[in-house]
């Protein structure tokens, strides 16, 4: 939860101003963020990462010298700056994210106030305004709250179906309040999902709350002020339960799926924890909590909800002013106390779900059965808002689907039994306006019947959810395929975004596969800040870890998938590595390195054969299949990879990364074991499945030569070899894609850094089958679970999946745009940019907003001339590598580069000049 701060442009923004007009100052101090997020309530961490933004507007090369955090434990402690909680004191030095707090210890509840003063190399200095963060409750023991809920089920309900109902569950609670609040917060953890309420009104702008984790492990709270929602005198206190991810969706008593053939988890009925802290004027504090003095009701107009199948809401059964006091709850029983979920109540930091963009239908049809059919004009995820009108009784249904079957009906067949139906029952009182509370859909088309007249596309609004993650990549080319693609992918990514990285958002199965963002979480971080949505995913999988060290393929376990493999698991290093490299987390991988040692020694001594582990699930997963337009995998040996080699290639990789993990925490005994294993499986590896004969890996397919050759598998003298490998492969599939996700992951890279960029732009552009090109061709608005996702077998068909991305928004930035984080740094402290400028691409604009700010990158060709305009924020350094190696050709605003102050030209690489930029704005010209 966000503060909403009035205070920080109040004074303390007079006084910058003041300060910038005295000092003729030539930079900010903005973006204050703790823990990634700004004036945040509820954090739980002790050492809390500080980070700020500099921002410049005019001048060059500005780069932080020193800084001083002040913390204080009031707003207006702050301003004066007695920093009574902390005073990092002036620290020399340019770090400007990360800093961690190092001062009092923080209780639970404590408001903390505070600002920044950094001096630059430009001899000024500038203080930020102030900024706020709150401590969440920092011990379980000071919940004096108890789990209440209805654990029973009403007529109606269907707990033991395959597809189950049950209707939601109403709690409320009035209270006096005497006398006057200072403040006042509400702690609440609601499961499976909770909407709170006081006095009628809905607490926070969040949906769909709180983030999903496995309950028996980790319990999501919130924190919310409610200071303004309470009042002196009688409040009503109004929560409604929904089932979310903690009441099984699916109940095959005791029997797998039959489709999947796994087992889905039920942590019983919804419950909830509720403790109002509140801080009065005269000092005293008092508490309003959860317990069975609570009245409850489940005879509400929810009357099941459902994520898979829909929710059902009968308006006559509203409970009118039932949040509100005053309201007669006689006919209600008395809250069930109820047992605590299993796992440990922890303050969430990750962002929750919020309506983030509305879309009004493009299109409404009347169908020969004469219901109407919406056209959003985009594969969206969320759900419709509608405002219809009818007589009391009339039941409105909406069905949802990514497709239609022909113009008078949905294809439903490749959403498996989700039902994905709303059903509204009019209360009849006139335009009547409604939208779900429980469940969400993924969809483009809606079939409305029950209507008695015909309504207009203003009757609907597509709402848009997903998690409340800043956009920070903006991507527009000179080539409408990629443009659309790229388009395709925003879409498919942030619907996916729920808490967890879902597969897809509109089957029977909406859970997060660990092998899909092995490398996908790494091209998102370019359009996404997904930090904290990976970093709490990695907690989750830390939860999921059994004892031995085993992890599942699926995180959080909702449904049972633990067969070891290799390639999925490997997310657990992969990601990690991502973070620190994008975002400069460096607490991920140090908070989990022992358990992610644990899982790499648990396979290899578990696995091992002859120093490889062979271990594989799924193989190089959903490559092309050739053999019939409705065929979901290849069975084409010729195409498919060994899965022991994908096991153990994979695994050497994860020991690479886990060898740079150890290195960078100083453990020189584990560096040493990953190295020592390293050898062995290098030796193994080139032993089992290269082939002298032949020169090439395994049996020949691209992934088979790409994996070694991307991961140092290769020895140098057959490194040639096996590019041409690659790219004869390809040829004989005409130049198009022909990998599964294991080698999606690495081919557009490894083409283009082995020589090949105009065979990885040949793929990226590609329209027919396979391509990403032919999803779009073919009217797609998001990416396809399948490259024939338009004619394959509907068992396994989403329309929403971001996969097969493989590494295509990587090399959208890095190579496109040339914005790359250099190796040597991370977040982008030393940028990178070197683009390909591919033969037939005009003109590529980008931007991507860094940890320290915002980066450009827009060139453009024409009249036998390069332009080129860069942005580099202040407090970082960029390595640019001009396309030529002639440097009397190059101009930098309007000047010629030779000689100019400023520049650090460093030698010719191949054919490009490359020189060393600060921060500032940039235009080169190069003469072609
Ligand atoms: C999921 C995939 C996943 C796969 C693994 C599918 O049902 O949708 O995204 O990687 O199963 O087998």
């Amino acid at each position: 939860m966000t503060l909403n701060l009035k205070y920080t442009i109040g004074l303390s923004a007079f006084l910058l101003l003041l300060s910038c007009q005295l000092h003729k100052q030539s930079f900010h101090i903005d973006q204050l963020t703790v823990e990634g997020r700004e004036n945040f309530i509820g954090l739980q961490s002790q050492s809390p990462r500080l980070s700020w933004k500099i921002t410049t507007s005019k001048g060059r090369n500005t780069k932080q010298t020193a800084y001083r955090v002040y913390v204080s434990s009031s707003e207006k402690k702050a301003e004066s700056g007695d920093a009574d909680l902390w005073n990092s004191g002036k620290v020399y030095s340019d770090s400007s994210i990360s800093i961690r707090f190092a001062g009092k210890t923080l209780e639970s509840y404590r408001h903390l106030y505070w600002k920044v003063k950094v001096w630059t190399n430009q001899g000024d200095s500038a203080i930020s305004t102030v900024n706020q963060w709150r401590m969440a409750m920092l011990q379980t023991k000071e919940w004096k709250a108890e789990w209440i809920g209805l654990d029973t089920f009403s007529k109606g309900d269907a707990p033991h179906r395959q597809q189950t109902r049950l209707a939601a569950r109403y709690l409320r609670k009035e209270v006096a309040v005497s006398k006057k609040i200072r403040n006042a917060s509400a702690f609440i953890s609601g499961l499976g999902l909770y909407q709170l309420y006081i006095n009628g009104q809905k607490i926070g702008n969040d949906v769909l709350t709180p983030t999903p984790t496995d309950y028996n492990h980790d319990v999501p709270y919130n924190t919310y002020d409610i200071t303004q929602n309470l009042k002196k005198g009688n409040n009503g206190i109004g929560v409604i339960l929904g089932n979310g991810r903690f009441f099984n969706m699916r109940d095959f008593r005791g029997k797998p799926d039959p489709i999947t053939q796994m087992s889905h988890i039920n942590y019983g009925f919804p419950r909830m924890i509720l403790q109002i802290r509140l801080e009065y004027t005269d000092g005293s504090i008092g508490y309003i909590t959860s317990d069975k003095s609570w009245k409850v009701t489940d005879d509400g107009p929810i009357r099941a909800n459902n994520e898979y199948d829909g929710e059902e809401y009968d308006a006559r059964k509203e409970l009118n002013n039932w949040n509100k006091p005053g309201y007669d709850d006689a006919k209600w029983g008395s809250a069930d106390l109820v047992a605590a979920p299993g796992g440990k109540l922890f303050s969430q930091t990750n962002e929750n779900i919020r309506i983030k963009e509305t879309v009004s239908p493009k299109k409404i049809h009347k169908t020969t059965k004469g219901t109407y059919i919406l056209d959003m004009g985009q594969n969206m995820v969320g759900w419709l808002r509608i405002r219809i009108k009818g007589n009391a009784g009339d039941t409105v249904r909406m069905v949802f689907a990514e497709r239609m079957k022909n113009t008078d009906s949905l294809y439903i067949a490749n959403l498996r039994d989700a039902r994905v139906t709303d059903t509204y029952v009019i209360k009849g009182t006139g335009n009547e306006t409604w939208e779900p509370t429980f469940t969400y859909h993924g969809f483009q088309y809606v079939e409305v019947s029950g209507l008695s007249y015909a309504p207009s596309v203003a009757d609907f609004e597509g709402q848009v959810v997903y998690d409340d993650v800043p956009t920070i990549g903006q991507f527009h080319t000179s080539n409408s395929t990629i443009n659309q693609i790229y388009n395709n992918a925003y879409w498919s990514i942030r619907g996916n975004y729920r808490g967890i990285p879902t597969d897809c958002p509109q089957r029977d199965e909406r859970v997060a596969w660990l092998g899909d963002r092995l490398m996908s979480s790494y091209g998102e971080s370019f359009i996404f800040d997904n930090s904290r949505l990976y970093s709490k995913w990695m907690a989750d999988a830390k939860s999921a870890q059994k004892q031995n060290g085993s992890l599942p393929n699926i995180i959080p376990a909702y449904w049972i998938n633990d067969t070891d493999n290799v390639t999925y698991p490997s997310a657990f290093i992969i990601i990690p590595e991502m973070l620190r490299k994008q975002f400069g987390d460096e607490k991920t991988y140090r908070s989990y390195y022992p358990d992610m040692k644990k899982w790499v020694l648990y396979m290899w001594n578990t696995y091992n054969q002859n120093d490889l582990v062979l271990k594989d699930s799924y193989g190089d997963w959903c490559v092309a299949p050739e053999e019939g337009t409705n065929t979901i995998w290849t069975s084409d040996p010729k195409r498919t990879t060994d899965g022991g080699l994908l096991a153990s290639s994979y695994y050497y990789y994860c020991l690479s990364l886990m060898e740079n993990f150890a290195r960078l925490q100083g453990l020189d005994a584990d560096v040493s074991t990953f190295v020592q294993l390293k050898k062995r499986v290098f030796t193994a590896f080139n032993k089992k499945f290269f082939n002298h004969q032949s020169g090439h890996y395994a049996n020949n397919t691209t992934t088979a030569n790409l994996l070694p050759l991307t991961f140092g598998l290769v020895p140098e003298d057959k490194k040639n070899a096996i590019v041409q490998k690659i790219v004869d492969r390809t040829a004989e599939y005409g130049n198009h894609v022909n990998s599964g996700i294991m080698g999606m992951m690495w081919i557009m890279r490894g083409l283009s850094d082995h020589g090949r960029p105009d065979l990885a732009y040949t793929l990226a552009t590609n329209t027919t089958y396979p391509s990403w090109g032919y999803m779009a061709a073919n009217g797609a608005t998001t990416i396809w679970e399948l490259w024939n996702g338009n004619t394959a077998d509907p068992l396994m068909s989403s329309w929403n999946h971001q996969m097969l991305l493989g590494d295509l928004l990587i090399w959208y930035y890095e190579y496109l745009a040339g914005i790359k984080s250099d190796t040597q740094a991370t977040a982008f402290k030393k940028i990178i940019m070197n683009p390909i400028f591919p033969e037939g691409l005009n003109y590529v604009q980008a931007s991507y907003e860094s940890k320290y700010g915002t980066i450009k990158s827009h060139w453009v060709k024409g009249n036998g001339k390069l332009s080129w305009n860069i942005v580099v924020p202040a407090n970082s350094t960029a390595k640019v590598y001009l396309p030529t190696s002639d440097i009397g050709a190059i101009q930098e605003g309007n000047t010629p580069l030779a000689g100019k102050s400023g520049f650090v030209i460093k030698e010719s690489v191949e054919d490009r000049t490359v020189v060393e930029i600060g921060s500032g704005v940039y235009n080169f010209i190069i003469n072609q």
